[in-house]
């Protein structure tokens, strides 16, 4: 398994690996904005040369945020999102960022699991957000 920078003909791939876990799908024109500011902190994990991983990562300046994490069912628990987080937790210490956070559903019971198995702990926060546009 190796886990390297998204490149444009992965697009699809992780298109499919979004759709497959229920999440929305970024669109080029969004993921074009956020190369522009950190490519570095956009990940897949391949496997024979599949992408079967993804995790985006955003920083801010003063702290890190964690998105879109999600790998192929064929290849889960084999530690790909392990590598994709180490990863890309290296790539924060890089950039000095001191500290990393991230939103699970409350469905989503596995996904806790995961993140509180690489340390990260749940806070009492709640989440407030409004849209801009429209
Ligand atoms: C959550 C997800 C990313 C984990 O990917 P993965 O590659 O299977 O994870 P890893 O193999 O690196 O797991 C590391 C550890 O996390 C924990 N873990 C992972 N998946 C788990 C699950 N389904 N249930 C309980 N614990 C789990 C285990 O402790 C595991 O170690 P182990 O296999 O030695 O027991 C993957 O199941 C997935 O894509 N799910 C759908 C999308 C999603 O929920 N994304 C996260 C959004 S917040």
């Amino acid at each position: 398994m190796r886990v390297r920078e998204f490149a444009w003909p992965d697009y699809d791939d992780v298109a499919a690996l979004w759709t497959g876990t229920g999440r929305d799908v970024l669109s080029r024109a969004e993921l074009t904005a956020k190369l522009a500011r950190d490519p570095q902190l956009f990940l897949v994990a391949e496997v024979a040369e599949a992408v079967v991983g993804v995790v985006l990562g955003t920083y801010d300046g003063r702290r890190g945020m964690i998105l879109r994490l999600a790998v192929a069912p064929a290849h889960r628990r084999g530690g790909v999102a392990t590598a994709l987080v180490a990863e890309l937790e290296r790539r924060f210490a890089a950039l000095e960022c001191p500290r990393v956070n991230l939103l699970v559903l409350p469905k989503d019971a596995a996904a806790l699991r995961f993140w509180q198995a690489l340390g990260y702990v749940p806070q009492p926060d709640v989440l407030c957000s409004k849209p801009l546009s429209g």
